[in-house]
């Protein structure tokens, strides 16, 4: 019988458990993935108790209290702090979303931080992206206007505007794409949701004026018909937007497209 086991250097260990110090009767656990490439060590979970009498309530905030007042080594990403940027993507109880938009009351019992799943860790709750931005590079993801001119209006009607509506407010945080089956398996072919999204969004710009060669480009076994519409993307999108159903727009434009 075939016995398969994880690496030994791989598997996650029980780390440090830092206990309050500040004599707080309204306490959390929050439990923490740790790793870092450059001590050799496996990784591991950190435990803090953390004030919750002291602490905003997002659970960006409960990140940012433990870095600021308990153990400054701790690493993740975030900027903007309001739902904008995308960086401080991650999974907390077991779901993905964006930190500083997650309120921690809706997290029961202890609370679990990991990176986004099925991604390349660089460093305790930052995953790896690079191969993400390749894919999303490679839909080119600009207009693309036959128009010389510089300084005449492209029009586009409100109408045609309000066909983007639920495409353009994508922040690509890969929250969609790291909670899709298809992606965790052939995430070095398949495109994803989120960059099928993008590339759905240009697709159908009315400004653009290269869609036939849009749909050629993604037109392809393995970038695009590796959905088979799970819908876990749709249900992971902190923004509330449908990759899904984009997909599917996608696969109906190909299904009648002369390509
Ligand atoms: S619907 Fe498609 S893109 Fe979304 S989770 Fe399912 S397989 Fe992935
Ligand atoms: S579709 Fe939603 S989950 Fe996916 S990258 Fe865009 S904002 Fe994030
Ligand atoms: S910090 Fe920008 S989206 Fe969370």
């Amino acid at each position: 019988m075939v016995q398969l086991n994880l690496p030994e250097n791989s598997k996650v260990k029980k780390g440090k458990y830092f206990k309050d110090r500040t004599g707080s009767k309204n306490l959390k656990k929050v439990n923490i993935y740790r790793w870092d490439p450059s001590s050799g060590e496996n990784p591991r979970i950190d435990t803090y108790e953390v004030d919750m009498d002291n602490c905003p309530s997002k659970v960006l905030d409960i990140l940012n209290k433990i870095k600021n007042e308990i153990d400054p080594t701790l690493a993740y990403r975030r900027s903007c702090a309001h739902g904008v940027c995308g960086s401080c993507a991650m999974n907390m109880g077991g779901k993905n979303g964006l930190a500083c938009t997650t309120p921690h009351a809706e997290i029961e019992g202890d609370i679990d931080i990991y990176p986004l799943p099925h991604l390349k860790v660089k460093k305790d709750l930052i995953g790896d992206l690079d191969g993400l931005y390749k894919q999303y590079k490679s839909i080119e993801p600009w207009l693309k206007s036959n128009s010389k001119s510089e300084t005449e209006e492209i029009y586009q009607s409100k109408e045609d505007r309000a066909k983007l509506d639920g495409a353009y407010e994508c922040i690509m945080c890969a929250c969609c794409s790291t909670s899709c089956p298809s992606y965790w398996w052939n995430g070095d072919k398949y495109l994803g949701p989120a960059v099928l999204l993008q590339a759905y969004r240009w697709i159908i710009d009315s400004r653009d004026d290269e869609r036939q060669a849009r749909l050629k480009k993604v037109a392809d076994e393995l970038k695009l018909y590796r959905c088979h519409t799970i819908l876990n993307c749709t249900s992971a999108c902190p923004k509330g937007l449908n990759p899904a159903k984009a997909i599917a727009e996608i696969k109906k434009m190909l299904a009648t497209a002369n390509i």
